[in-house]
């Protein structure tokens, strides 16, 4: 593997350079099984039975995806602030949206989103069919006026009322606003990128280095996983930034959707699937790099002061969760 093969050598001569008790730590052989109960291996794609998937589907939704006309200013997609070439994201703290205004949160990757247990910092979408409707219409991003002003643009365009009729032929009207979810929520539950961590939980020991099992058998023991595990390696529920030492933020998260006292501060945990290029990162994109991610999450989620040789360890087995672009998508 090219990739493994020019970073091994550096990262473990940094290791060992910088801490020779490391080689002896545990981790290193723990087999594959010893982490079934917390990851388990991403699946191919997304799968809801609400919203088959179908290659005319997904065809057409990565057009819509691609798409500024659905834009009031004709100049936003969805790839605008989720690139696919970037690994779903804009690499900004917050995004550019119509007009060049900002919203308050930074934009997090489209990939693997489809797994989530719910959609947004605060899980105000349900899944990835009805979070694909709400940028088109949010004032700060797509800034369409209304429904039918985006069903005008679809019905303005030949090849999509057609594509609309193959997709949905079981429909009389099929270019309908929640279609036009379905199909962009469709191409997006085909955005899963799976690496050499999926290899080593579907058994083969040998997928990841030593230093890359000791990093991860380090990110299960200081309770990381607590917060990120399963498949996505987070994204399956809200946690508060802040549970063990106060985080300083404006942003109640969760609680904007319940109005629950006791949802301030919530948000849902990130997935940390392709981490590594998905800065910066936190809710807000204040956190520059990983190593100050890792820090703080260290110490205001564990109540611990992570050392050097830890946080190292830790981002070394980050690594492994970044996918090589898969063909047609991350083309990057
Ligand atoms: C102007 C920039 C911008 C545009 C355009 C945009 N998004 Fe987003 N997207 C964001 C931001 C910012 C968030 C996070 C907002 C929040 O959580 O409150 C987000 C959140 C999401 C999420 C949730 C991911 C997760 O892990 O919770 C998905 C999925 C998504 N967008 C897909 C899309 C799709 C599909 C489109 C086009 C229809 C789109 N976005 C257009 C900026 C943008
Ligand atoms: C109690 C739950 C919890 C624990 C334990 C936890 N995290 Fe987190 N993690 C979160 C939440 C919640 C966020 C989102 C914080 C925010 O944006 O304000 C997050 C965010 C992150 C991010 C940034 C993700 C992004 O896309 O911006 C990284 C990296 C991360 N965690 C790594 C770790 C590591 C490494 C550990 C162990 C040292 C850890 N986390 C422990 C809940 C947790």
């Amino acid at each position: 593997m090219l990739r493994g093969s020019l970073a091994y050598p550096f990262l473990l001569g940094v290791l060992c350079f910088s801490t020779s008790q490391a080689v002896a730590q545990p981790g290193a052989t723990e087999p594959p099984e010893a982490y079934k109960s917390i990851f388990q291996p991403l699946p191919m794609t997304a799968e809801n039975p609400a919203n088959p998937l179908t290659p005319e589907k997904i065809a057409l939704g990565k057009s819509l995806y691609n798409d500024a006309r659905f834009s009031q200013s004709k100049k936003i997609s969805c790839n605008s602030c989720h690139l696919l070439s970037s690994y779903g994201v804009d690499h900004q703290p917050t995004s550019n949206g119509h007009k060049g205004q900002r919203g308050s949160r930074n934009a997090p990757t489209v990939y693997n989103a489809a797994l989530h247990f719910a959609q947004f910092w605060d899980g105000r979408a349900k899944d990835v069919e009805e979070q694909a409707l709400g940028p088109i219409m949010n004032p700060v991003e797509m800034a369409m006026g209304s429904e039918t002003d985006v069903l005008g643009v679809v019905k303005s365009i030949p090849l999509y009322v057609k594509a609309f009729k193959k997709v949905f032929p079981e429909e009389q009207d099929p270019v309908t606003f929640k279609n036009l979810g379905k199909a962009i929520g469709a191409f997006e539950r085909t955005l899963i990128t799976p690496t050499r961590f999926d290899a080593f939980l579907k058994g083969d020991p040998k997928a990841l280095t030593p230093e890359e099992k000791k990093g991860l058998a380090l990110f299960r023991d200081l309770g990381c996983v607590a917060c990120h595990n399963s498949p996505t390696v987070g994204g399956q529920m809200y946690q508060k930034i802040g549970l063990v030492k106060e985080y300083p933020t404006k942003d109640l998260g969760r609680y904007g959707v319940t109005k629950n006292e006791a949802d301030k501060y919530f948000f849902k945990v990130p997935s940390l699937r392709n981490i590594e290029k998905t800065g910066p990162y936190f809710h807000d994109g204040q956190v520059n790099t990983l190593k100050e991610a890792v820090t703080l999450m260290g110490r205001h989620q564990l109540g611990r002061e992570l050392n050097d040789e830890q946080i190292n360890s830790v981002i070394v087995f980050l690594k492994t969760l970044t996918a090589k672009p898969p063909r047609g998508t991350v083309t990057g």
